[in-house]
């Protein structure tokens, strides 16, 4: 069985009568037609099936608390979805957490990120009830310390660490090797402990927190993570007769971005994290800890997909044909940031088959503004409405005015119907900062 963190499409995927590519009986000519493109679009049956496979995965352990992790896909809409299904929130801004708030989600199951939390962000995480802090140096716990004085507060807190766990995926996205800017290293983490237990009275520390990295295909390195942070609560225990009861995992799961991916699945996961929490607790006579994961990438991102409007096609001859679309780094940066592949179709060409070898260029102006590279397209031509898969994650939150081009709009689709969840940018949305002389 092969879980949506598998597949590179949504779950619903098929050709319809008209063959046109539809995706919960939506015809997505139809949609490109309604809403214009790019567009971003979000399949509701796909995001509530990942969720629900990660909460089915960890019943296995009844102490878990999923938090999403906001960066990967920050919307009203995406969050209120996810919240009904119980779900809590890692948050890294004050963006973050206004988002929440401002589609009536509390920030009560969340946690605050972050390497370096401005005093604005701390009081108002403080005043609106977020559960707890993931504290990621010295500096942070002084400041938050004395924020949470004020306010007469006592903060509940976790410690982030630096785990020195290696794992394989793209150097950007690696945070849990010794040369990182996240985290206490682990030789600093006493010091910090001494300094909560005995020094800063308005901070409760109950657990510890570590992410390890993103887009992970392996799941050796999470039974790792879970020994190294159940071996410091086991030192700290032994020094200062003090248990912590939570743990963190971060999040990190991989997704099939391309047919080459071969992530394990959320399941795969949740047996070797429980089967690592299991074998430490007992080797070091401590409790089984309550378990935090914060997955952002493969909660999302198969559910999500844009679609592009090809026009301008330049052939160099022998050498490649480049099949241009009316978007690209703007609002899909990471091909060029961190050479991601994508996979694509040709949403309205069933019937020809005619696969040509082409190139798929981003409009903006950079050489580098390439989607894809190399993909088999099937008789593209100018006029055709291009999708590119798992696009859910790290798109529209890392997307940018470049060209000052407008952001796209962004549609969740749910069994046949369709509803705008993000208007797209307007001209004027655009200089209504300006101030001119
Ligand atoms: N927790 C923490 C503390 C994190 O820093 C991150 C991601 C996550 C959870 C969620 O990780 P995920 O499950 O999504 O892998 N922009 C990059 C990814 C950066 C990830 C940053 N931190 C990309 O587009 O690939």
């Amino acid at each position: 069985m092969t879980y949506p963190n598998q597949q590179v499409k949504p779950i619903s995927t098929k050709i319809n009568d008209k063959g046109n590519l539809s995706i919960s009986n939506i015809d997505l000519l139809d949609l490109a037609k309604k809403y214009k493109t790019p567009l971003y679009v979000i399949d509701k049956p796909t995001l509530e099936k990942m969720a629900k496979d990660y909460i089915e995965a960890f019943s296995i352990y009844n102490k878990t608390n999923i938090l999403f992790a906001s960066k990967a896909l920050m919307t009203g809409a995406v969050a209120k979805v996810l919240a009904s299904l119980g779900l809590g929130f890692d948050v890294v801004s004050k963006g973050e957490m206004f988002v929440l708030l401002n589609a009536g989600v509390g920030l009560e199951k969340s946690s605050f990120n972050g390497n370096n939390k401005s005093q604005e962000e701390i009081e108002f995480a403080i005043d609106n009830r977020i559960d707890h802090f993931s504290v990621d140096n010295f500096f942070e716990l002084k400041e938050l310390n004395s924020i949470a004085n004020k306010k007469n507060k006592v903060q509940k807190i976790h410690l982030r660490i630096t785990p020195n766990i290696e794992c394989h995926t793209h150097d950007y996205i690696k945070t849990g090797q010794i040369d990182s800017k996240f985290g206490f290293p682990l030789d600093k983490i006493d010091k910090a402990v001494s300094l909560v237990l005995n020094e800063y009275k308005n901070l409760k520390l109950t657990g510890l927190h570590a992410h390890i990295g993103s887009q992970i295909f392996e799941t050796q390195p999470y039974y790792d993570l879970v020994s190294v942070l159940l071996n410091e609560i086991k030192k700290i225990k032994d020094k200062y007769s003090y248990e912590l009861t939570e743990i963190n995992i971060g999040g990190g799961l991989g997704i099939t971005y391309t047919k080459a991916d071969n992530p394990p699945s959320v399941f795969d996961i949740a047996k070797i994290v429980v089967q690592s929490i299991d074998d430490n607790t007992k080797k070091l006579n401590l409790k089984k800890p309550i378990l935090y994961i914060e997955p952002g990438r493969s909660l999302v991102c198969s559910a999500g997909f844009t679609l592009y409007t090809i026009g301008s096609i330049k052939e160099i001859e022998n050498i490649r044909k480049y099949i241009t679309i009316d978007g690209g780094m703007a609002d899909n940066p990471r091909p060029s940031m961190y050479e991601a592949k994508y996979e694509a179709i040709i949403v309205n060409k069933k019937e020809e088959n005619k696969q040509e070898l082409v190139t798929v260029a981003g409009k903006f102006c950079e050489s580098g503004d390439i989607l894809i590279k190399d993909i088999e397209l099937n008789n593209p031509q100018s006029g055709d409405i291009l999708c590119v898969f798992d696009t859910g994650a790290y798109c529209y939150s890392m997307s940018s005015n470049y060209n000052s081009s407008l952001k796209p709009a962004m549609v969740m689709i749910d069994e046949g119907k369709d509803k705008l969840i993000l208007k797209r940018q307007t001209l004027n949305q655009l200089v209504q900062n300006d101030i001119i002389d």
